[in-house]
């Protein structure tokens, strides 16, 4: 008679547990809400990461997920309520598997240039403006091991990790306007919330 196959090392279980995980994510990915300006989880600063579990990467596939399922191309903890110093970044959206790049307690280490384009993000929906940003910076991080490393990049990239940078610390894309410009966006977001539009 056949035998259920018996897990009998803490490997072998570890593996199955894994293959459940991913299995359930697979099916049904676990999407966070992302929350919209002006909450206050967006303004302030994420605590740095100090443990580097089988929960973190889980959380940061979920936010891989939650990401792609908003159609941004970057996502910040606190943009699903987790004041936290963790971002997800893909600035090819799902085109290029080696441009998904996760930054733990970022930090930007050396910048040079300047380029202005123009900029949105998953919390301000519909609110597009132009921003000026380093045009190449060097930013050092820890990935879900806790392995420090350092990546560098220019255009759509150095843009991406500034601005989810940014968020790790409570700034939005529209603190870096111009005084005039960034009250007409605040005008703005005022009249869509007060027609239920926000
Ligand atoms: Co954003």
């Amino acid at each position: 008679m056949p035998t259920e196959p018996k897990l009998d090392t803490a490997a072998e279980r570890r593996v199955a547990r894994q293959m459940t995980r991913d299995a359930v994510r697979k099916s049904a990915p676990k999407l966070h809400t992302v929350v919209k300006y002006p909450d206050p989880v967006l303004l302030k600063k994420g605590e740095p990461v100090t443990e580097f579990t089988p929960e973190l990467a889980q959380l940061v596939e979920e936010m891989f997920d939650s990401m792609y399922a908003a159609e941004g191309i970057g996502l910040a903890a606190p943009q699903i309520s987790i004041s936290k110093q963790i971002t997800v970044i893909d600035v090819s959206f799902k085109e290029r598997p080696e441009d998904k790049l996760v930054l733990i307690n970022p930090e930007v280490i050396d910048r040079r240039g300047k380029q202005l384009e123009e900029e949105g993000c998953l919390s301000l929906p519909d609110i597009h403006e132009k921003v000026q940003r380093d045009a190449w910076v060097k930013v050092r991080a820890q990935n879900v091991k806790g392995e420090i490393f350092e990546v560098e990049g220019t255009e759509l990239l150095a843009r991406a990790m500034l601005h989810e940078i940014d968020h790790l610390h409570g700034i939005l894309f529209i603190d870096r306007l111009s005084r005039l410009k960034r009250d007409l966006v605040l005008r703005r977001i005022k009249k869509l919330q007060k027609h239920g539009d926000w």
